[in-house]
């Protein structure tokens, strides 16, 4: 209820417990103390309840006022977000320290959008038109994307009665209906409260990488899910980075995390400095930063991955492709152990309370691809991708295995393979990818018939190599026979040629999913022609020795849009390279079953 007002009886840290809130509901945002911090109910015992603030809570007494606003946590939603770099509840930072210094002060009221600036909308719908929730009333253009001002999910389908365009600010009235209701550009949402969609779609769609191991081996669905635990300095933020700029999201959004305080500042002052190879722009452009550095509140570190996720989903309903990023989920997590354990909760596994698998699920169940409400039957979805830091690197704490339950794709980071300079370090024996069924004929028809054919052919070379190295490792190379040691030495094509892949090279950056299919076929041409050269008498060494070495080791320099001329060379230059006779006996792998190349351009544009 609004205006109930209470009075503080326990402050502990970002906790405060107080009485005398009758009527106050669960998740109501409550003003604290004389200074009215922001702060939220988060659970309810009859008149008392327990709110975590928003806002440092040093100063504030005992018997302090505590009232409700009667709303909850919501977020403004509209023109004005992309570029912007928020803080958990959305109180945007340049704006912040442009008016008060570095830090944040309390209690301070700012607008996240802002409300002077004019916008030019364009209707899309005229008078005498029925619109309903999601229907699109018209556009302002923001950087390179359209911003669709849609009508609200909560408002009635009703007869458009006036609509006017023009230079507009978010808070001007730019529709009005039959039945009165105003409509501005500027929605509000709670964000514990996914926004409505009005169907959820399969995961049958690549959520393009550019990152050959995730595109080949460890695919996410366009709308799926994705971890990435990884110790301390094996690859997590530079992975989401990747992926930030190569992916084919429209959309990204940005939630980190950090701990130490300059994990943080990295993200602040390295984001706005990368390009979009798009179009040459600042990636921010396209992008939502939601930081919490370790000198905020932990509250508003708990709230910011919801943030994230209710603006992400805000662009689906636009019929946007939106990634995700959290990182990382390990530092969101300790904030909701903090305030648990401050609140004298009972704690569970490590410390963390008992929601915290259920906390977790709940954001990430707001992943998806899905029809957005409207007429017009748009798609959009939202990939949400988590970075876990495990503490000592160790898969079994609880954040990471309450997170492997809900994920579909896991990408284990391994510490081992960063010191050897392996990367993305991805570890290909303990990831996997639920989806990669759902996409199977996705690559069927978008990348090349046979290319589940030629991932697991890749998955079986690694996997005999890992069991061969074993060998070698007991008992030495001498052991292994010559078609043994070619495996070997294929596994390691693969792993070095193939799955190493620079984020910070030049070309090899993003890779396309035609390129990583003509390669894999490259090396199993080679792999297929050196077993039968081996059968005829040729000797290892002599393979090992062959230019073609050489040659695959250089695959990656190739663009990939020459990359199909060079492949096509390099396989016509087999079968004298093993000594056939040239009565045309092509190697095996030089033209697949399917006899077909890669089909369509499924390389994001
Ligand atoms: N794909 C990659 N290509 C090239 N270098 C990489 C790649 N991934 C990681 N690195 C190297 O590893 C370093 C550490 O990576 P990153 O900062 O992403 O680790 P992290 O797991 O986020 O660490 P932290 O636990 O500190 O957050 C990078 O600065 C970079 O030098
Ligand atoms: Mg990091």
């Amino acid at each position: 209820m609004a205006g109930a007002t209470g009075e503080i009886t326990r402050i502990s840290g970002p906790a405060v417990i107080a009485r005398g809130l009758a009527g106050a509901r669960m998740y109501d945002i409550v003003r604290v103390g004389k200074e009215k911090l922001i702060g939220e109910i988060i659970r309810l015992d009859g008149e008392t309840a327990f709110v975590q603030v928003y806002e440092d809570t040093s100063g504030l007494y005992l018997g302090e006022p505590i009232e409700s606003t009667g709303a909850p946590l919501a977020l403004e939603l509209g023109p004005g977000m992309l570029s912007s770099i928020y803080d958990g509840i959305q109180r945007p930072l340049d704006k912040i320290r442009d008016a008060q210094g570095d830090f944040i002060s309390r209690g301070v009221v700012v607008t996240s959008l802002d409300r002077a600036r004019k916008w030019t909308f364009v209707p899309k719908v005229k008078q005498g038109d029925r619109v309903g929730p999601g229907d699109i009333l018209g556009e302002v253009q923001e950087y390179s994307y359209a911003h669709r001002v849609m009508v609200p999910p909560d408002a009635s389908e009703d007869e458009v009665a006036e609509i006017r365009g023009g230079d507009v600010t978010v808070t001007d009235v730019v529709a009005r209906l039959r039945g009165g209701r105003e409509l501005r550009m500027m929605q509000t949402w709670p964000v514990r409260i996914p926004r409505p969609a009005k169907r959820k779609l399969e995961p049958t769609e690549l959520f393009v990488t550019g990152q050959r191991i995730l595109d080949v081996l460890f695919p996410v669905a366009m709308g799926g899910t994705a971890a990435v635990p990884g110790p301390f300095g094996s690859g997590k933020t530079v992975v989401q980075q990747t992926l930030s700029k190569w992916s084919n999201a429209d959309i990204i959004v940005y939630v980190g995390c950090g701990e130490r305080g300059n994990e943080m500042t990295d993200v602040l002052t390295e984001f706005p400095e990368l390009e979009d190879p798009r179009n040459g722009r600042p990636l921010m452009e396209r992008t939502i930063l939601v930081a919490n550095t370790s000198n905020m509140p932990v509250a508003a570190r708990e709230a910011s991955i919801y943030t994230g996720v209710t603006m992400a989903e805000y662009f689906r309903d636009m019929g946007y492709r939106v990634a995700l990023m959290a990182d990382s989920t390990s530092r969101w997590a300790e904030a909701l152990r903090e305030i648990s354990s401050r609140l004298e909760e009972m704690p569970a596994e490590e410390g963390y309370p008992p929601y915290l698998a259920s906390r977790l699920s709940a954001f990430y169940e707001r992943a998806g691809r899905a029809v957005v409400l409207g007429k017009d039957e748009r798609v959009g979805a939202v990939t949400v991708v988590g970075a876990v830091s495990p503490p000592g690197g160790d898969l079994s704490e609880p954040v990471t295995q309450s997170t492997l339950r809900i994920v579909g794709t896991f990408w284990s980071l391994d510490a081992s393979l960063a010191y050897r300079r392996h990367f993305p370090a991805i570890n290909w024996n303990r990831s996997y990818s639920l989806y990669e069924g759902l996409l199977n004929s996705w690559y069927g028809k978008n990348v090349a018939e046979d290319f589940t054919g030629q991932r697991a052919w890749v998955s079986a070379i690694l996997s005999r190599e890992a069991g061969l190295q074993e060998v070698v490792q007991l008992v030495g190379p001498d052991a292994l026979q010559d078609q043994e040691r070619l495996v070997i030495e294929t596994g390691k094509m693969i792993r070095e040629y193939f799955l190493q892949q620079s984020a910070f090279s030049e070309v090899d950056a993003s890779c396309s999913l035609e390129k990583a299919y003509w390669m894999v076929r490259g090396i199993r041409a080679f792999n297929e022609a050196a077993a039968q050269a081996l059968e005829r008498g040729m000797v290892i060494d002599e393979i090992i020795n062959l230019p073609q070495n050489e040659q695959i080791a250089r695959f990656k320099e190739v663009p990939n849009d020459k990359f199909r001329p060079h492949i096509d060379e390099f396989l016509k230059s087999l079968p004298a390279a093993f000594g056939e006779k040239a009565k045309g006996a092509a190697p095996v792998g030089a033209s697949g079953a399917s006899g077909d190349g890669p089909r369509g351009a499924a390389r994001q544009t």
